[in-house]
């Protein structure tokens, strides 16, 4: 037992150096066939390319490598006796026949014919292709990256048609299809644009014009995109409320008006359907600043937008008939913009309305037609106007009950200039 134990490793040596001995395996190997399977190989950027080469038997002394490319501008990816890619790896690592790679994380710039060569050490030391495969052709797909959605940079008013983009690189093949809707509709789109990038894959933008609602607050865009990469579409969101801006209606009114001397009169401003919600709000006494002790928020209606309700009270002293009262309106960041409404105070001498106080003021003769309150619209004087109007239809009316015609400068120049005022309000 002893004798055979003591042989045993020194007939595996003998049996290894035969196999090993170069004139032995040169000889013995000079038909060996190298073989590289895969045509054509499909890979996803990230994932791991397989790249598989084999040898027949044992091949003669000199290493083999993975070339990526033939002639001028070859790459060598793997080299047995040398340098790799440090993505690179082998399957069967220290096999003497079985060269197979892996290569790690694939970028389409990986792209390309990979061959497996065998090379023959010559005595001189200088190297000599032996045998090649016929090479694998290696393409990689790409998928688009996350769809980025992108707005106007400032916001924008209902009834503006403002651009939206929608942006998504680094795909592969070219093809790839863009898809808008606001929240479940369907939307016409430009064309995409595919643009290529240096590394070999490709970018697209597609543009939307969007026609923004007032009710659009709780609106969304979405930008869809398919390609054959992608088991589902991926989506690109935009909430349209990050782009609207929708100016307040301002209602400005005194009550009661006219009022009775030494009472309060309570200035309500109220601005209606805004967004966003930051608003700052002023009241002015003749331009001058009042200082309002309780102040109300915003508070939010049923379709996103906001409301709010600013009051101040205001004494009614006799030297204050006339003042105007302004509610001075600052929302999201824009120009002021003033409402205003006149305190008007009774005079209980004249005690209601005679044929000569008719004649006396255009705001009681307003007042007993039921405008009670005097409200100031800004946006577009048609109120104003139609207040003018009715004021000189009034005027007009009066002067035919009168038994004289009045000098239409015995109006005082307040009052006459009340409807007016009411009317032309600033923007
Ligand atoms: C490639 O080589 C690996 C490792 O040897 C093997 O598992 C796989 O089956 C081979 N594939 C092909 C197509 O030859
Ligand atoms: C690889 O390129 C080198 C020069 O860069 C060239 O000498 C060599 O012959 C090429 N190898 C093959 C297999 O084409
Ligand atoms: C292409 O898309 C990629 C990924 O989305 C991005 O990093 C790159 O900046 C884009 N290139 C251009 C020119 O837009
Ligand atoms: C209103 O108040 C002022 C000051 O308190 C007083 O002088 C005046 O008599 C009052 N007028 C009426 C009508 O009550
Ligand atoms: C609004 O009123 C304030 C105070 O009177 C004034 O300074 C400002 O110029 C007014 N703004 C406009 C747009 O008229
Ligand atoms: C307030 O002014 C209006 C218009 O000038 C006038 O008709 C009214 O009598 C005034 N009220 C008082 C209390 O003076």
């Amino acid at each position: 037992m002893a004798p055979v134990m003591q042989e045993l490793p020194l007939m595996c040596l003998m049996l290894l150096l035969l196999c090993r001995d170069p004139g032995v395996g040169a000889q013995l190997d000079q038909n060996f066939k190298l073989q590289q399977p895969q045509d054509k190989v499909l890979v996803t950027a990230g994932e791991m390319l397989t790249l598989n080469c084999t040898m027949s038997r044992l091949t003669p002394p000199g290493p083999v490598r993975w070339l990526k490319g033939l002639g001028s501008g070859n790459k060598t990816v793997y080299d047995q006796a040398g340098d790799s890619y440090p993505s690179v790896t082998r399957a069967v690592v220290g096999s003497d026949t079985d060269f197979t790679i892996h290569i790690r994380n694939i970028q389409p710039e990986d792209m390309g014919t990979y061959y497996c060569v065998k090379f023959a050490r010559r005595v001189t030391g200088v190297l000599e292709v032996l045998q090649r495969g016929s090479g694998t052709e290696v393409s990689v797909q790409a998928k688009p990256s996350p769809p980025l959605v992108s707005g106007p940079e400032q916001r924008a008013m209902p009834g503006q048609s403002v651009p939206f983009t929608c942006t998504t690189g680094g795909f592969l093949p070219k093809e790839i299809g863009v898809k808008w809707f606001k929240n479940k509709d369907p939307m016409t789109a430009q064309p995409p644009q595919v643009t290529k990038e240096p590394v070999k894959s490709y970018n697209v933008s597609s543009t939307v014009m969007v026609t923004l609602q007032k009710d659009d607050v709780r609106s969304q865009l979405i930008c869809e995109v398919q390609h054959s990469t992608l088991p589902a579409p991926l989506r690109g969101t935009y909430q349209l409320s990050r782009t609207l801006r929708v100016p307040p209606s301002v209602e400005v009114r005194a009550e009661p008006s006219p009022v009775e001397v030494n009472k309060t009169v309570t200035f309500t401003c109220h601005m209606k359907e805004f967004y966003p919600a930051n608003m700052s709000v002023s009241w002015l006494e003749n331009g001058i600043e009042i200082k309002v002790e309780k102040v109300s928020r915003p508070s939010e209606l049923p379709r996103g937008l906001f409301e709010l309700r600013r009051q101040v009270e205001v004494q009614a002293t006799e030297e204050k008939n006339g003042s105007t009262i302004t509610c001075m309106v600052v929302h999201n960041a824009q120009a002021p913009v003033n409402y205003s409404a006149v305190l008007w105070i009774s005079n209980p001498a004249q005690g209601g309305l005679s044929k000569g106080s008719q004649m006396d003021t255009g705001a009681s003769l307003l007042s007993s037609l039921g405008l009670l309150w005097v409200c100031i619209l800004l946006e577009k004087g048609l109120l104003g106007g139609l207040l003018f109007f009715l004021f000189k239809r009034m005027k007009r009316r009066a002067q035919e009950l009168l038994p004289y015609p009045a000098p239409s400068q015995s109006l005082p120049p307040r009052a006459g200039s009340q409807g007016l005022a009411t009317a032309s309000t600033v923007m």
